[in-house]
């Protein structure tokens, strides 16, 4: 049954209708359409638009048809063109008269503005919390591993001695912006929609404010040709979630090279890992590697939607039916990626020592031998020069600073003393970085402890 059959006196071609229908995709929020239903009436019959018996029968009928999907009883079967026509099309059939009364006084343009609001609303809060155990995961790691020293690098060089709770942090606060975005939108598009009809509202007595109260929505929104031709806050989403996936593309691309046979700083756990057909030895880090790649999704699914949109006259255009299967698909994409992430980093194991020893063999401490010797007396342009020949001298006996004996140390500067073996430690040099945002162990306890606070909130 067609909602709209009335002027038409053919059918529809069948090709027409499989290019034209949406059902197959929209059911993904028939809970939302009836939510939706039920507030309308709810507020249709508190205006007297309805009469409360009609009231009564209606939200009967769409529980019973809610509980039979949701128990199996009910199955979505292609036929209908959209989740809507199919609600109210089993309605009619169950109650009768009362369900043609349901769609007085809205459109399917308001209906499927406030059921896509509804369900993306309810994807941002889980979203919100699958990122919120991530960052309980990561503070625990970077509880862990205060002391645990490692190259920091630059050009994917190493550069200074950091710890891998510094380089965690990083994340954490990429993360903490990314949640912090979600909840941005959150504010901004959790105004309801329903009750601006077509484009123009409706004569009908409505009670928006209400609606929007039922709905837990901060109020109704006040255009009523925005409130159909809306969609900024799905490209608001989209390109949130693919910022999310660019911050949880990079964490992955690390992992890939710590995992490497050159790098083995860190060990992904069996249960996260795949091997090879052919090549026995193989353990590939696949999981992270589909992480990474699922980016260009995410991204793909924001620029189809500022696409679709960039050319669209005002008000509602059958265009905007696309904004679904991509928004679908990158919800359920970047939950995914976020979810099997979690998994992967809190059963990874970190090779402690390994990242230490590559710190070491990385002259990663030679600023700070530069600095030792600042501090007695050289001018910083000629212990640069000094400390260019340590590492020369070095990497041609193939050893780490901390190895030269101090007569080697004194053939190239005198100023070294027995101290300096301290000074360029990996401990001196991450412990000396005590500004707040460094590495040093008491600067991290202290954005730990606001970490934990915020956490909280
Ligand atoms: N399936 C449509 C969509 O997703 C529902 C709105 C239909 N409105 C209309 N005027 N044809 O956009």
């Amino acid at each position: 049954m067609k909602l709209w059959g009335g002027r038409f006196t053919k059918e529809t071609n069948q090709l027409v209708h499989n290019f034209n229908e949406s059902l197959s995709f929209d059911q993904k929020f028939y809970r939302q359409d009836i939510q939706g239903s039920i507030a309308h009436v709810t507020m249709l019959a508190k205006q007297g638009i309805l009469s409360h018996e009609d009231e009564t029968v209606i939200i009967d009928g769409l529980k019973g048809i809610l509980s039979d999907i949701e128990e199996g009883k009910l199955e979505i079967q292609p036929g209908a063109e959209d989740i809507h026509s199919f609600v109210e099309e089993k309605l009619t059939e169950r109650v009768g008269e009362a369900g043609k009364r349901l769609h007085t006084g809205r459109s399917r343009n308001d209906q499927v503005a406030l059921d896509m609001k509804l369900y993306t609303r309810d994807q941002v809060k889980e979203m919100d919390h699958l990122l919120y155990q991530l960052l309980q995961e990561l503070l625990k790691i970077m509880e862990e591993n205060l002391d645990t020293y490692m190259p920091g690098f630059t050009h994917l060089q190493k550069a200074q001695p950091i710890t891998l709770a510094h380089h965690i942090g990083a994340y954490y606060e990429m993360f903490t912006r990314d949640r912090s975005r979600l909840h941005d939108i959150y504010e901004r598009m959790n105004y309801c929609p329903l009750g601006s009809g077509a484009l123009a509202g409706t004569t009908y007595p409505l009670d928006r404010a209400y609606t929007a109260q039922l709905l837990d929505f901060y109020g109704p929104t006040l255009n009523s040709m925005d409130s159909v031709a809306d969609r900024d806050y799905l490209l608001e989403l989209l390109s949130a979630m693919s910022i999310i996936s660019m911050h949880l593309s990079r964490f992955c691309e690390e992992i890939i090279i710590w995992n490497t046979n050159e790098y083995r700083f860190v060990e992904i756990d069996d249960s996260y890992s795949t091997g090879s057909s052919i090549m026995p030895q193989k353990k590939n880090p696949d999981i992270a590697e589909l992480i990474r790649g699922k980016t260009g999704r995410v991204y793909g699914a924001l620029v189809s939607l500022l696409t679709t949109m960039k050319g669209l006259p005002l008000a509602y255009n059958k265009d905007m039916q696309e904004d679904k299967e991509l928004t679908f698909d990158a919800i359920d994409t970047v939950k995914g990626c976020i979810l099997l992430f979690t998994g992967m980093i809190s059963s990874m194991t970190f090779r402690k020592d390994v990242m230490e020893a590559s710190a070491k063999n990385g002259f990663t401490n030679a600023t700070d031998a530069a600095d030792y010797l600042v501090k007695h007396g050289v001018p910083f342009r000629d212990a640069h020069g000094i400390v260019g020949q340590l590492v020369l001298f070095c990497l041609d006996k193939g050893i780490a600073l901390d190895d030269m004996t101090l007569e080697e140390f004194k053939s190239i500067s005198p100023v070294f003393e027995e101290d300096v073996y301290e000074a360029i430690s990996m401990k001196t040099c991450v412990e000396k970085r005590t500004t707040i945002g460094a590495p040093g162990k008491e600067a991290m306890k202290q954005v730990i402890a606001i970490y934990k606070k915020q956490l909280e909130e």
